[in-house]
């Protein structure tokens, strides 16, 4: 039998550009979303791929679903994560995270944290984080769900920065990270404005970024073929350099996982 893949946000995008590639390829695709249009597209245009529901904004579902693909998958080969959604304005979850944080963060890290097991059991495994690596996001750490001053790109842009600060902190000899910045890619970039500025996204989008089948080999070659390093970082194809401060990545973790886990319901 082929490879698991596992991906979050492989209903759309460059996930399902992904889902697409390896179900071709004869392995086994779960591809997570928390749509059902976007489980429709996903049966109607990659009908070997399986389709899970989760609202991976929530703390607990994405606990659930660890726990779920724990028992079904024993070896799971690459964990895909690129479930995003960018926010105009401020959405608080039910669990009371700013939303962004919620999916682009916490999300990441229960994912990557909860299938340590599994992904061990692979003979070579891999983490691709598809994210805003090396556009030099900050953290907000006196606001970290920026009650006070929300905007969309501030809350994109910690993302980015929590998810290289995530990736040191992951540090596996056995399990690769990789960060990825697909940098701009066609995808359904738009969909989140509001007219007129959807339409300027969409016109820019088509004019300047890559088509998804454009995007999506240099990602599958580095889960082909992890690279040797615990933790590296991409702009495209293009290896890059982080300025990452391993205490502040130990800082962040913790951070994480004390909110993570006040939040068990
Ligand atoms: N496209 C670019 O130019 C670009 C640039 C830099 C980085 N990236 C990164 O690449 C990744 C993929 O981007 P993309 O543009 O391909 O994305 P996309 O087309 O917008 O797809 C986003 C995916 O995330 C899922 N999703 C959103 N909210 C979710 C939730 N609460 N729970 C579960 N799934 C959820 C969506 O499915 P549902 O709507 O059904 O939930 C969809 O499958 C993202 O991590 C993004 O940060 C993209």
């Amino acid at each position: 039998m082929g490879r698991t893949i596992v991906i979050t946000g492989g209903t759309s995008g460059i996930g399902l550009g992904l889902a697409r590639h390896y179900a071709q390829a004869g392995d086994q695709v779960v591809a997570v979303g928390s749509s059902e249009a976007g489980g429709r597209r996903l049966r109607e245009e990659v009908p070997q791929a399986h389709f899970v529901r989760s609202d991976l904004s929530s703390v607990n579902q994405t606990r659930d679903l660890v726990e779920r693909l724990s028992a079904e998958y024993p070896a799971i080969d690459a964990l895909v994560l690129a479930a995003f959604r960018f926010n105009p304005s401020r959405i608080r979850t039910d669990e009371g995270f700013e939303h962004t944080f919620a999916l682009y963060v916490l999300n990441r890290w229960l994912m990557a944290e909860g299938l340590r097991e599994p992904m061990g059991k692979a003979p070579a495994p891999v983490i691709v984080n598809l994210c805003g690596a090396g556009q030099g996001g900050r953290i907000h750490w006196d606001d970290l769900q920026l009650e006070a001053n929300y905007r969309g790109a501030t809350a994109t842009m910690q993302g980015a920065k929590a998810s290289e600060l995530l990736g040191m902190a992951y540090a596996d000899e056995r399990v690769k990270y990789v960060l990825y910045n697909p940098v701009f890619v066609a995808t359904s970039l738009h969909e989140p404005f509001k007219q007129p500025l959807r339409g300027v996204v969409r016109a820019v989008s088509a004019l300047f970024a890559q088509p998804v089948a454009k995007a999506v080999p240099p990602i599958a070659a580095l889960i082909d073929r992890p690279p040797a390093e615990p933790l590296t970082a991409w702009k495209k194809s293009k290896p890059i350099d982080l300025a990452v401060d391993a205490k502040q990545a130990r800082r962040f973790e913790q951070t994480v996982r004390e909110l993570a886990s006040a939040s068990t319901g």
